[in-house]
C-alpha cells in the first residue's frame, strides 16, 4: 500500500486527480487535506466516500502544525500540491490571500515534506531521502506571462507573470526549485494550460458560460474576447500526472498542454450553438486589467520522455463537459444559489 497526499483534492483538479487514482491505483490509500475554502467541496467526491482508501482531513498548509498532525498520523510515498487560490480575477481584487495561500502555503509543504522524508544527513550536510518518493508541484502557464506571436511556450521560457495570481504561482515554482537545488528534495513542477471538464467551479470560464446560457442569463465577456486560451481536458491532465509522479525525471518541469488553442468569443459561440442558445445572451464587458492575450503551450517534452499527448479534442470534450452540467444541475445550482453568488454579483457589477 503507498499514501499519497493531495492537497487541495477537493477543488475541480484536485478531486478528478483523486478519483482517477482511486480508480487505476488500488493499492494507493489517498489522503485529500485541503482547507474547504469556497471553492473546495465534499460533493465532488460522494461517491468516494466510503472508499476504505481515501480519507479527508480538513487543514490549511499554511499552517505547520496542521501538517505536523497529518505527518505523524500518515507516512506519505507522494504528494501532490493543488492547493491553491485559482482564480485570476480574485487576485485581482485581493492579492494578499494569494501570496498566502500559493507562495507561502507551498513553501511550508515543501518544508513539511523535507522533514518528513528526511532520514540522515551525508557528510557535506545535504538531506538523505526515504526511497520511492516525491513531491509534485502544480503551476501554471501562466508563470511564462503572455505570448502574442506564434511562439509557444516550453520549460526553457523565461517566467514572466502578469497578474497577482500568477505571480504567486511563479513564486511557488521558484520555492520548489530552491528546495529541490539546495536540499536535493525530489520533486517536479508541472505547469498545464486551462483545464476544463467535469467539477469545474462555475466562475471559470467554460463552466460560468455553460450554467448562464442554461439559466438565459448574460454571459460576460471580457473586452473584445479575442485573448487566446489551450484548452486541456481535466482528464487528459490527470494521466499527464500520472505519467509524471511516477515516470518523470527528477527536477525536471513538465509542461501540459491540451493542443486546443482557440478564441474565447468562439469558445463561447460554440457552447452556445451547441446549447441551441441565442447569441444576444453575450455582453461584453469591461476588460481584465492587464488581461493576457495568448497563453500556448510547447509539449514536446512530456511527449518525447513520457509518450503522453492529449486524447480529447475541443470538440469532444466540450460535448462530454456540457452533458456533464447538464446532467448535474444540482450539483452546480447549489453553488450558484449560495454565498457565492453575492460575491460574484459584487465582482461582476463593479467591473
Ligand atoms: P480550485 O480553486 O478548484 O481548488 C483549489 C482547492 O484548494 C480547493 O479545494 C480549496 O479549498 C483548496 N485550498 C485553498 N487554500 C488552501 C489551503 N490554504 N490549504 C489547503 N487547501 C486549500 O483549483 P483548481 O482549478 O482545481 O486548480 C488546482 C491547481 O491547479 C492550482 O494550484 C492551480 O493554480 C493549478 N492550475 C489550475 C488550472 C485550471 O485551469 N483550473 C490551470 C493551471 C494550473
Ligand atoms: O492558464 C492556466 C490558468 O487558467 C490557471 O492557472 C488558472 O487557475 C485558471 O483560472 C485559468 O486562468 P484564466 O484566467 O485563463 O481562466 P478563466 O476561466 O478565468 O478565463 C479564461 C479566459 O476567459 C480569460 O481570457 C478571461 C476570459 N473570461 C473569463 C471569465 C470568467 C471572460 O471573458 N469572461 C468571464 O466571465
Amino acid at each position: 500500500m503507498k499514501n499519497l497526499l493531495i492537497t487541495g483534492g477537493a477543488g475541480f483538479i484536485g478531486s478528478n486527480f483523486i478519483k482517477y487514482i482511486l480508480k487505476n491505483y488500488p493499492n494507493y490509500r489517498i489522503v485529500n487535506f485541503d482547507l474547504l475554502t469556497y471553492a473546495g467541496n465534499l460533493n465532488n467526491l460522494k461517491e468516494e466516500e466510503d472508499n476504505p482508501n481515501y480519507i479527508f482531513v480538513q487543514g490549511d498548509i499554511r499552517e505547520k502544525e496542521n501538517l505536523e498532525n497529518l505527518f505523524k498520523e500518515y507516512t506519505f510515498n507522494y504528494i501532490v500540491n493543488f492547493a491553491a487560490e485559482s482564480h485570476v480575477d480574485r487576485s485581482i481584487n485581493n492579492p494578499a490571500i494569494f501570496a498566502k495561500t500559493n507562495t507561502l502555503g507551498t513553501q511550508i509543504l515543501l518544508d513539511a515534506a523535507k522533514t518528513h522524508w528526511q532520514k540522515r544527513k551525508d557528510e557535506q550536510g545535504y538531506p538523505i531521502y526515504r526511497k520511492e518518493v516525491r513531491f509534485i508541484q502544480i503551476s501554471t502557464d501562466e508563470v511564462y506571462g503572455e505570448l502574442d506571436s506564434e511562439e509557444y511556450f516550453n520549460e526553457n521560457s523565461p517566467l514572466k507573470p502578469s497578474s497577482p495570481y500568477s505571480a504567486s504561482k511563479a513564486s511557488a515554482d521558484f520555492f520548489a526549485n530552491s528546495y529541490y537545488d539546495t536540499f536535493k528534495l525530489p520533486l517536479n513542477i508541472t505547469r498545464c494550460s486551462n483545464n476544463y471538464g467535469p467539477y469545474q467551479f462555475p466562475e471559470k470560464l467554460i463552466p460560468l458560460m455553460i450554467t448562464n446560457a442554461l439559466q438565459n442569463k448574460k454571459l460576460p465577456v471580457f473586452g473584445d474576447g479575442m485573448q487566446i486560451r489551450d484548452w486541456l481536458h481535466v482528464r487528459d491532465h490527470c494521466k499527464a500526472l500520472d505519467l509524471i509522479l511516477h515516470e518523470g525525471k527528477l527536477g525536471e518541469v513538465y509542461n501540459i498542454g491540451g493542443n486546443n488553442e482557440i478564441t474565447n468569443i468562439e469558445l463561447i459561440k460554440t457552447i452556445l450553438d451547441k446549447l441551441n442558445k441565442s447569441k444576444e445572451l453575450i455582453e461584453h464587458v469591461r476588460d481584465r486589467l492587464n488581461h493576457d492575450r495568448r497563453y500556448a503551450i510547447d509539449n514536446s517534452k512530456i511527449a518525447s520522455e513520457l509518450g503522453w499527448k492529449p486524447k480529447f479534442s475541443l470538440q469532444t470534450g466540450i460535448d462530454q463537459t456540457i452533458n456533464w452540467y447538464l446532467n448535474n444541475k444540482d450539483w452546480w445550482k447549489k453553488i450558484k444559489n449560495g454565498k457565492y453568488q453575492k460575491y460574484y454579483q459584487k465582482m461582476y457589477e463593479n467591473r
